[in-house]
């Protein structure tokens, strides 16, 4: 692992604290950072360090899961806070003095901020030098609002680094389970002939959270679910279920692959907006039996927002292995449980010789869950025990956390592993990000031209009755419904 200092703009923000600063407390606490990496938060407003070290013993402390004294101590060794206003130049002057006197291997510049002040960093890190091969740029979501704007971001961020030089997280990318998808697809010679349309009937991918909005009301609402989720997550996962096999595991071999996929997918067209998605928002509701308030009622929502908060999709590839398979994707706040999973639904038998089980669903499935927990659940039928030739499902499971004792780095400390160590595989390449917007805008747009609102769903359930229906037209269930 080189020597690295990584410069945490955002450093007194939301991510930092529950993401960021936990994952780089784990790589430390488990030996795997260089000895002399440092880690510079940055915030805007000025604080001694000794100051910032004492909110993170608040912020972040508590929510560790194994905090030994010792090694929490030795982690703030590593942390100095750096006063780092985009507008101050003299800010960035000290941070760049801070760095270059040292000379690390590495320089990892995370920008855990609001976009809008990503292309200022930039610029000021380019002024004083903190932009020489050496230093990567992490670009944390969202990268714009839109198409234009993240390509305006794009185009001034390149203006200052080299596109092997900007990482854009995608922390779904680094999930365990995402990478155990290309290890079952391309390690293995068992699904691959059967994972095409002659085979697959629909594949499904949920990301169901139970949270609300939290305290991120504002952004939430000029955002909403499907820049939130699908631009991005959903369609990263739908890339890695459905790319031809990649020549290597080298970065761009891989990135090649799910670019053509986006580049695949069929447009949604204004007319088809209605049939093929789905647009709800939450009411209130019950969540783990406590009750919740509607998203209208939220902290920082315009009392009459059409903002969604839950996003169905009937989305299809055109190319020759998916001719014809619906992709369905779900993502939704206050649902019924915090849940994210790919279904692969395999076709039903040509011809059925043993009787049907009632009210079962014959089909094979392939169920690959990300959260809460990881594992690989294979469903097939076999015969009922005892003087019957009725069959019933049943189904082969693999747990990875009882399976593999050794520890899983989680989806943060994983990706900023990678990008101490250089390694581009798992972050999104520009051309990827605006083919995903390119796919998506027409949706946004024909929802905000409409005058229908998102249909309701109470807090707690799994969304609207429209998102059964947009299977059911289809003759699909949902998973869960199964
Ligand atoms: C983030 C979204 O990208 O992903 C959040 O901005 C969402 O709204 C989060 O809650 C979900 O991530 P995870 O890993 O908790 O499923």
């Amino acid at each position: 692992m080189p020597d690295f200092d990584m410069v945490l703009f955002g450093g007194t923000g939301d991510l930092a604290r529950r993401k960021l600063l936990p994952s780089l407390f784990d790589a430390h606490r488990c030996g795997v950072l260089h000895p002399s990496a440092r880690i510079l938060a940055t915030g805007s407003h000025p604080q001694t360090t000794e100051q910032y070290k004492a909110t993170l013993e608040d912020t972040v402390r508590p929510g560790l899961e194994h905090a030994p004294p010792e090694a929490w101590a030795s982690f703030l060794d590593r942390i100095c806070y750096v006063q780092a206003d985009a507008r101050e130049p003299a800010h960035f002057d000290a941070l760049a003095q801070k760095v270059l006197a040292r000379k690390p291997e590495v320089v990892v510049c995370y920008l855990a901020t609001a976009p809008h002040i990503f292309v200022p960093i930039c610029e000021q890190l380019a002024r004083t030098g903190l932009n020489t091969p050496n230093v990567r740029v992490v670009l944390e979501k969202p990268l714009g609002h839109d198409l234009d704007s993240s390509e305006a971001i794009n185009a001034a961020v390149g203006k200052y680094f080299a596109e092997d030089q900007i990482y854009r997280i995608d922390h779904y990318l680094g999930k365990e389970s995402v990478q155990n998808l290309m290890a079952i697809r391309f390690g293995n010679a068992l699904f691959e002939p059967l994972w095409r349309r002659e085979w697959v009937q629909d594949v499904q991918i949920t990301i169901a959270e139970e949270l609300g909005v939290e305290k991120r009301g504002d952004f939430y609402d000029q955002t909403g679910a499907l820049r939130d989720m699908v631009q991005n997550h959903l369609l990263q996962l739908l890339c890695m279920v459905a790319m031809e096999p990649p020549a290597s595991l080298s970065e761009d071999a891989i990135r090649d692959e799910k670019i053509k996929i986006l580049k695949a997918l069929k447009p949604i067209l204004p007319q088809d907006v209605a049939e093929k998605t789905v647009r709800g928002q939450y009411r209130s509701g019950a969540i783990a039996g406590k009750p919740v308030v509607g998203y209208l009622e939220e902290q920082g929502i315009a009392p009459d927002s059409r903002t969604e908060t839950f996003v169905a999709i009937k989305a299809e590839i055109a190319n020759w292995r998916w001719e014809g398979v619906p992709f369905y994707l779900r993502t939704g706040k206050r649902m019924q449980s915090r849940v994210a999973e790919i279904v692969v639904h395999f076709r039903d038998v040509p011809h059925a010789i043993f009787p049907k089980p009632l009210g079962l669903s014959p089909q094979n499935r392939l169920v690959i869950r990300l959260q809460p927990e990881e594992s690989i659940r294979l469903y097939f039928l076999v015969k009922q025990a005892g003087d019957t030739l009725e069959l019933t499902p049943t189904s082969l499971d693999l747990d990875f956390a009882n399976s593999f004792k050794a520890r899983r780095a989680g989806a943060y400390e994983r990706l900023l592993l990678d990008v101490i160590r250089g390694r581009l595989g798992l972050f999104v390449r520009r051309d990827e990000q605006v083919q995903a917007w390119r796919w998506v805008e027409p949706i946004i747009d024909t929802w905000d031209a409409s005058t229908v609102p998102p249909k309701p769903y109470t807090a707690g359930t799994w969304g609207p009755a429209a998102s059964t229906a947009l299977m059911s037209r289809d003759g699909a269930l949902w998973h869960e419904e199964v």
